[in-house]
């Protein structure tokens, strides 16, 4: 049996920090700075987060049973903060169609996405969940560390990303370790290649679901062909290139003895944590995941 190495930090504590956003005022359309293509981009990822986040918690799941405490108390931290991350998303999205979107196509193909996943078995699921936690995590990495993705948003709309990325990254190794625990009895190669299979599976889809989801909504806008094409391609890939800049977090995914926490980004969960300290908070008490 090969060794299992858990290096997520011993004194990560994972906390869900249940706030709202946006209850009270509706953004404008284009609450991104005014721009079709900046509020198109953000706001297909939205669309996917209630379907995809519900997928990511049910796929985990599956191997919760006989995990170490430690990573049992961790998915059970874990599915808390995505059910309040897809309660947000969900009441932003509603946000977007009031204002005039139509997000339907855009959910269905991410339905259709997971049909096809959830027929490959609970261990493809919690593959993809991994390799889209990763995706997700260094995407919240690059969103807290450069202001510049977020300059001219809504402010209410900018505390929401600001927030579900700190979440991200303070959960970012749950999907890895839940995986390296299920997988502990299989060779290296053969963990290596399903997780790389899966990885680059998962990127070609996301690459081109998030290309074809931003397009649709800007259509939405009247910004249709090759002027479409072209301001939303150097919006992601040039200035301020998010997916351009993500893209070495990324490789390093593939290399021998990666694991999420190698890098301790904690210092951007702490700059989160004191911004937010002067923001509203709840009165309820935060219901834990059972
Ligand atoms: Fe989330
Ligand atoms: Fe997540």
């Amino acid at each position: 049996m090969s060794t299992t190495i858990l290096p997520t930090p011993a004194d990560l504590k994972i906390t869900p920090r249940d706030r709202r956003f946006g209850r009270d005022a509706a953004p404008a359309r284009l609450w991104h700075g005014g721009s079709v293509e900046a509020t198109a981009i953000y706001n297909a990822l939205s669309s996917t987060f209630p379907i995809g986040e519900a997928y990511f918690v049910e796929s985990v799941r599956k191997f919760r049973e006989g995990t170490p405490p430690k990573l049992a108390e961790e998915i059970k931290a874990f599915t808390t903060q995505e059910v309040i991350h897809s309660r947000e998303h969900d009441a932003f999205n509603r946000r977007a169609a009031d204002a005039g979107y139509d997000l339907s196509k855009l959910e269905q193909r991410v339905e259709e996405r997971l049909a096809v996943a959830r027929a490959r078995g609970p261990f493809a699921n919690v593959a993809a969940t991994m390799a889209l936690a990763h995706l997700t995590a260094i995407l919240a990495h690059q969103l807290l560390a450069n202001p510049k993705h977020l300059e001219g948003a809504d402010p209410e709309a900018a505390e929401l990303w600001r927030w579900h990325s700190c979440e991200e990254i303070e959960h970012k190794g749950v999907a890895y370790d839940t995986w390296l625990w299920a997988t502990r009895d299989w060779p290296q190669w053969k963990r290596w290649k399903v997780k790389a299979k899966i990885m680059l599976y998962v990127t070609r889809n996301f690459l081109v679901d998030r290309t074809a989801g931003s397009l649709e909504l800007m259509r939405q806008d009247g910004v249709t062909g090759l002027n479409a094409w072209r301001r939303l391609l150097w919006y992601l890939w040039v200035r301020p290139g998010m997916f351009r800049k993500i893209a070495g977090a990324w490789l390093k995914y593939f290399l021998p003895g990666f694991h999420p926490w190698n890098e301790d980004d904690r210092y951007l969960l702490r700059a989160y944590d004191v911004s937010a300290k002067d923001a509203p908070q709840p009165t309820r008490k935060v219901r834990r995941a059972a």
